[in-house]
């Protein structure tokens, strides 16, 4: 097994075989590694069944699959992503830069993601939330510092710190999703707190969006090739679909995603 950096963010796998049985030490290393490098990228991987996918995914845990379903999906734990509404749910991933799941109490550990079509356009952008964070200036730093967001979605609503220490690297990292955070606390529980004003609110979301955008340095656009598996650090990467994921059938050909999410075992916290 082989690493090879694509410049920007996470690492290309080759010289393993996923459909393979995996020793156990291999394992261990591809675990750890995820929150290393936070995007493992397995090339050459031929057809992962959604067996096989799923066998994957439980090699790292509990699955938790908070999604929509679609009749064409292979299993309730597999999130079937497509350009074709009668091949799977649209849309997805196109509501502004987020993380997964941020709007449950402990927001997904890992994604696995899988394209059973290849489009031939589209990609599926990520960014590393610690490099954004880290060339923030001070003054923005520390405003982002004293927000959390209130998640709302599919009848849940939970509150999250905007920046908190990523649970297994300790890095700064973000809890966030431009499409569903619908509110902010200011200094929530200290002497200054009161939520944002909803111009303030707007402020912040296009904040955010606008400070991604102008870190092109730190974006990578994956283009997916046949056989390639991703294994994304959900807390420490944002990501979205490029808008050309949307296009219908005849103009980029079919497109279908398969993704699955491992449970999250914490609850965001400023706490280390
Ligand atoms: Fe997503």
């Amino acid at each position: 097994m082989e690493y090879r950096s694509n410049g920007q963010l996470g690492v290309e796998v080759r010289g393993i075989d996923l459909k393979e049985t995996i020793p156990d030490n291999i394992l261990e290393k591809i675990k750890k590694d995820v929150h290393e490098h936070k995007l493992l990228i397995f090339k050459n991987q031929g057809v992962i069944t959604a067996e096989r996918h799923l066998e994957i995914s439980q090699w790292f845990g509990e699955l938790d699959s908070k999604h929509k379903k679609h009749k064409r999906s292979p299993h309730p734990d597999i999130l079937r992503v497509s350009n074709d509404s009668t091949e799977g749910c649209t849309g997805i991933g196109r509501t502004g830069w987020h993380i997964d799941g941020s709007f449950i109490e402990k927001p997904f550990r890992l994604c696995i993601f899988y394209m059973v079509s290849i489009p031939r356009e589209g990609s599926t952008a990520f960014i590393s939330l610690n490099g954004l964070i880290n060339q923030l200036t001070p003054e923005k730093r520390e405003l982002w510092n004293s927000l959390h967001g209130i998640f709302r979605q599919d009848g849940y609503e939970n509150i999250h710190p905007l920046i908190y220490p990523h649970p297994v690297t300790r890095q700064p990292t973000m809890c966030f999703n431009l499409g569903n955070m619908e509110e902010f606390i200011f200094d929530s529980g200290g002497k200054d707190e009161r939520f944002l004003k909803n111009d303030e609110t707007e402020d912040t979301l296009k904040d955010i969006d606008r400070e991604i955008k102008q870190s092109e340095d730190l974006i990578y656009r994956h283009k997916w090739e046949e056989g390639d598996l991703i294994i994304c650090d959900n807390r420490a990467v944002g990501h979205e679909a490029t808008p050309e994921t949307q296009y219908p059938v005849s103009q980029i050909g079919l497109r279908i995603l398969h993704r699955t999410t491992i449970k999250g075992v914490n609850t965001p916290s400023k706490q280390i």
